[in-house]
């Protein structure tokens, strides 16, 4: 693969995916003439979910706040509603931050423009400069850069390098599609484990389709060390209206929660349990199960009781929860179920 390859890269790459790029939701409208709000909040939510779950929060999050407008003047509670399940609730106070900044300034039309928002970083603003507004910018996530690595024969991309690798590949008229063509190949045929070179219309050009191990390309990563956290929850009410407190701390901050403790080194589940109790003013009745949640540091490992006492249930259902929340309510459910219908 030489520079001038380049050229006839590009035309096969954007006759592909004319072809058989994916309809997604926010992708509707003319090319070029996208609407940015679709293509932004689709960009931030595909940050940390993969797209057949993302289009599922996506659909519900547009329905919710149709517009940048609907966004900006809903309540903050709303929008971590219609985010819940989402994980980084940060990302939504600063969609509702920007969409309030929108509202007042109007949306922007260039990469710098979108750069100034809160919350949008050189990656969202590079996708939705060149989806919505038609920028010469290249993106770069973890499809693309498979896709270099591979294409070029590199092991170990680095983000620059690959970022590099992006800019020179970028089609100047069509520098959206361009963009999409490489995160749709990446998706659907130049996947992780098992790439199809056989359908890819990149192969003629691919030194790891020629090396014949495509799927070594790129080595994986070194993966960061994921911390185990244990906690202790208490359910004081049922499914639907229980005492929640509001979970401080950056990952599930901002949400409200069962009212927790975490396990301090050396602790016993029952010491941390006493603390929790004591804190609350309530009772404990007994244990209703342990669930598990990974984010992308951490694992928490939670143990549920019931209870009663302490401080004003409220709705649980008018809450936005985090999925860990959602499994510790969940566990009330099973066993109402089973006091029902013994085995
Ligand atoms: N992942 C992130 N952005 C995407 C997009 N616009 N289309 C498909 N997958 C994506």
């Amino acid at each position: 693969m030489t520079l001038s390859d380049l050229p006839a890269l590009r035309t096969v790459l954007l006759a592909w995916f004319d072809r058989a790029g994916r309809a997604l939701p926010w992708r509707v409208g003319p090319e070029g003439r996208r609407d940015p709000y679709r293509v932004w909040v689709s960009e931030v939510l595909l940050q940390q979910t993969q797209v057949a779950r993302g289009r599922v929060y996506f659909e519900r999050f547009l329905e919710a706040f149709p517009t940048v407008e609907a966004l900006a003047d809903a309540p903050i509670e709303a929008v971590l509603k219609a985010w819940e399940g989402c994980g980084y609730y940060a990302r939504a106070r600063n969609l509702h931050r920007a969409a309030g900044v929108m509202a007042r300034e109007g949306v922007p039309t260039t990469y710098d423009g979108w750069r100034a928002l809160p919350g949008v970083g050189p990656y969202t603003a590079a996708a939705v400069a060149s989806l919505a507004c038609g920028e010469a910018r290249a993106v770069n996530d973890g499809n693309v850069r498979r896709v270099l690595a591979r294409l070029h024969g590199e092991r170990q991309p680095t983000a620059a390098w690959a970022q590099a690798r992006a800019d020179e590949l970028l089609d100047l008229t069509r520098p959206g599609a361009c963009n999409e063509a490489l995160m749709d190949l990446g998706a659907t045929v130049c996947t992780p484990k098992a790439p199809q070179c056989g359908e890819c219309p990149l192969r003629r050009w691919c030194v790891a389709c020629q090396l014949g191990d495509p799927a070594t390309f790129p080595a994986p990563k070194a993966r960061a060390a994921v911390r185990e956290v244990r906690a202790v929850a208490l359910l004081l009410g049922d499914a639907q209206e229980a005492v929640l407190e509001r979970r401080a701390g950056s990952l599930l901050g901002g949400l409200m929660g069962l009212p927790t403790e975490m396990l301090e080194a050396g602790e016993s589940k029952v010491d941390a349990l006493t603390r929790l109790a004591a804190r609350l003013g309530a009772t404990v009745a007994g244990e209703l199960g342990t669930v598990t949640h990974s984010m992308t540091h951490r694992r928490v490992t939670l143990t549920v009781y019931a209870g009663g006492g302490g401080p004003a249930r409220s709705r649980v259902t008018e809450a936005a929860l985090s999925r860990l929340d959602h499994k510790a309510l969940a566990l009330w459910e099973r066993q109402q179920t089973s006091l029902f219908s013994p085995a």
